[in-house]
C-alpha cells in the first residue's frame, strides 16, 4: 500500500519570505514541496530556475517535487538534481527522447516523474513505464494556479490504474496538479492518486495549516 501525500505547490506562497511558508508547511505535516519551472516557452509563464530550487533545499527538510515544465528537459536535469530535486518530472510532450532523458534522472539517484498535459493519451508513455517512479496527470493546462479541475482526469486516472495494473508496475507513484481543493480530494484519490498537489487550495485558505490537516484527514 502506498502513503498517500500532500504537496503544497509554492506557486502560490508568498516568494518574499518563501522560508516562513516553508517552515509553516514543515509544521503541518506536509510531505513534499511541489515546485513548478517554467520557461515561457513550453507554458505561456516564467517562474525560476536551479538557483532558486537550491536556495529552497537550504532551508527545508521536506523533500522536494520538481515539476519541470519547460522544453529541452534533458539539458537541464543535472543542474536541477544537483540543485537538490529528490523526485524530477519532465513533460513528454517536451521531448522526442523521453527514455534517455529518464535515465539521467536516475543515474543522478533521483526519483524519475514524467507528466501528461490533460490532452495527452496514456498510451504515450506505455513504453517506459519500467523507468518510472512517478507519473503526474495533469488536471489543468500547465502555466497557472488557481485553475479548474478537467473533470475527464477522473476517468483518466482509472485508466491509469488499469494500465499500471495490466504491466505489473502499481508501485509507481501517481500525482494529480492542478484544481484540487478539500472538497475534490476524496474523488481523485479513489480514482487512483497518490500524491496530492494543491497551490490556492493551501495557499488561498484562511488557515493553511488547518487545510493540510483536513486534506489529511479526508484521505483516511
Ligand atoms: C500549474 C502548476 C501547478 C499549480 C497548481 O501549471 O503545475 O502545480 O501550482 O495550482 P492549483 O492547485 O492552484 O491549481
Ligand atoms: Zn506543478
Amino acid at each position: 500500500m502506498k502513503t498517500k501525500k500532500i504537496a503544497p505547490s509554492l506557486l502560490s506562497a508568498n516568494f518574499s519570505n518563501i522560508e516562513k511558508d516553508i517552515k509553516m508547511l514543515e509544521e503541518a505535516g506536509a510531505d513534499l514541496l511541489h515546485l513548478d519551472v517554467m520557461d515561457g516557452h513550453f507554458v505561456p509563464n516564467i517562474t525560476f530556475g536551479p538557483f532558486i530550487v537550491k536556495a529552497i533545499k537550504n532551508v527545508s527538510t521536506i523533500p522536494l517535487d520538481v515539476h519541470l515544465m519547460i522544453e529541452n528537459p534533458g539539458d537541464y536535469v543535472a543542474a536541477f538534481c544537483d540543485a537538490g530535486a529528490d523526485y524530477l518530472t519532465v513533460h513528454v510532450e517536451a521531448t522526442p527522447h523521453l527514455h534517455r532523458v529518464l535515465q539521467q534522472i536516475k543515474a543522478k539517484g533521483v526519483k524519475a516523474g514524467v507528466s501528461l498535459n490533460p490532452h495527452t493519451p496514456l498510451s504515450s508513455i506505455e513504453e517506459v513505464l519500467g523507468d518510472l517512479d512517478m507519473i503526474l496527470i495533469m488536471a489543468v493546462n500547465p502555466g497557472f494556479g488557481g485553475q479548474s479541475f478537467i473533470e475527464n482526469t477522473i476517468d483518466k486516472l482509472k485508466r491509469l490504474k488499469q494500465m499500471l495494473k495490466k504491466h505489473n508496475v502499481e508501485h509507481i507513484e501517481v500525482n494529480v496538479d492542478g484544481g484540487i481543493k478539500l472538497a475534490n480530494i476524496k474523488k481523485v484519490s479513489d480514482a487512483g492518486c497518490d500524491i496530492f498537489v494543491s497551490g490556492s487550495g493551501i495557499f488561498k485558505a484562511t488557515n493553511p495549516q488547518e487545510m493540510i490537516r483536513q486534506m489529511k484527514e479526508a484521505l483516511k
